[in-house]
């Protein structure tokens, strides 16, 4: 990918972790935590209590989250998206769902958004570039989505794709991906409790940068796959093409479990770079799927993770 490391040299820590973690005491005490714009009564459900699937790992400032960011559609410098994806129009949005699924149909944000569980889920993001953060999103479990639309039996793949607007993103017609960015899961990957679909972050709508209005977060796998701004997912029978693996299937697989033991062909993955660390900080070593090993090793049992990278 390019622009790995630009930046690195100019990243400040002006964290307001402290901050953070009073104000999560505070909310649990109150038993609620307002997210943006997001009412009703999905509020409600937004437990006090830490998600089981939850890191203990410090989250990083809401400044790095949304400072440090790919999103190629807005350029592929680190800070190009927090400076260009203000233009990106995210009220109204609506989210074609097709293929073999029940109730196929566009839906909006509201409709989306009816009736879901929305739960803090602080996980650890692991880009395939060798660096990491650790992000206190806000979403809910892509299943829920998935079984309201009913995936037909014979579907074994999601696919998802991002918003192309030439007009707001500058990167589209620099042609640096062949557009729109493309992702997809199996249906076990897919129906998986780790995989979100992530609406916010701390205690805020999730930044344009980051993703908005809605974007996929599958922690166990390399950042590229939790595809941003989503606004079509289609459940198929056949493993659907994916935007990295055609640009370059030797260098990035369909599955891209995040895996300290295969390598990728420029740089070695058995050792991470933890934004905000500070410029001496050590590398640290990368954890096979991410640290969610006992979550999701059984998904591939019997699978070679050499060749199915
Ligand atoms: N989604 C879209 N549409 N376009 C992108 O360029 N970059 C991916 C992923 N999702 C990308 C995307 C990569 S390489 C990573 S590491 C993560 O988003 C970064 O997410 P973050 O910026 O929220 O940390």
């Amino acid at each position: 990918m390019a622009g790995r490391y630009r930046n690195e040299l100019n990243w400040s820590d002006a964290t307001p972790r402290a901050a953070f973690m009073n104000r999560r005491q505070l909310m649990a005490g109150a038993g609620a935590l307002a997210v943006g714009s997001i009412g009703g009564p999905a509020l409600a459900s937004l437990n006090a209590a830490p998600s089981a699937f939850s890191t203990d790992a410090e989250p990083n400032s809401l400044k790095e989250i949304s400072n440090y960011n790919n999103y190629y559609e807005f350029g592929v410098g680190k800070e190009d998206p927090a400076r260009n994806a203000g233009a990106l129009t995210t009220d109204p949005w609506s989210v074609k769902i097709d293929g073999m699924v029940d109730r196929p149909g566009d839906y909006s944000m509201d409709d989306i958004l009816k009736g879901v569980s929305l739960e803090e889920r602080i996980y650890r993001l692991r880009c395939v570039e060798a660096w990491s953060m650790v992000v206190p999103w806000v979403g809910f479990e892509l299943a829920d989505l998935l079984n309201r639309v009913g995936v037909q039996p014979g579907a074994k793949y999601i696919a998802f794709e991002t918003a192309v607007r030439p007009d707001e993103m500058p990167g589209i017609s620099r042609g640096y991906l062949d557009w729109p960015y493309r992702e997809g899961l199996r249906l076990d990957e897919a129906m998986h409790p780790l995989t979100i679909i992530a609406t916010g972050l701390y205690d805020e709508p999730i930044p344009n940068q980051n993703g908005a209005p809605l974007r996929l977060v599958v922690p166990w796998k390399y950042g590229f796959k939790s595809i941003k701004s989503i606004v079509r997912i289609s459940a198929m029978e056949k493993e659907p093409p994916t935007s990295w693996n055609m640009a370059n299937a030797r260098e990035y697989g369909f599955y891209s479990n995040v895996n300290p033991e295969v390598d990728h062909p420029r740089w070695t993955q058995a050792s991470e770079r933890l934004i905000g660390g500070g410029l001496f900080a050590k590398r640290q070593p990368t954890q096979m799927f991410n640290g969610y090993e006992e979550h999701v090793a059984s998904l591939y049992t019997g699978m070679d993770l050499k060749k199915s990278f």
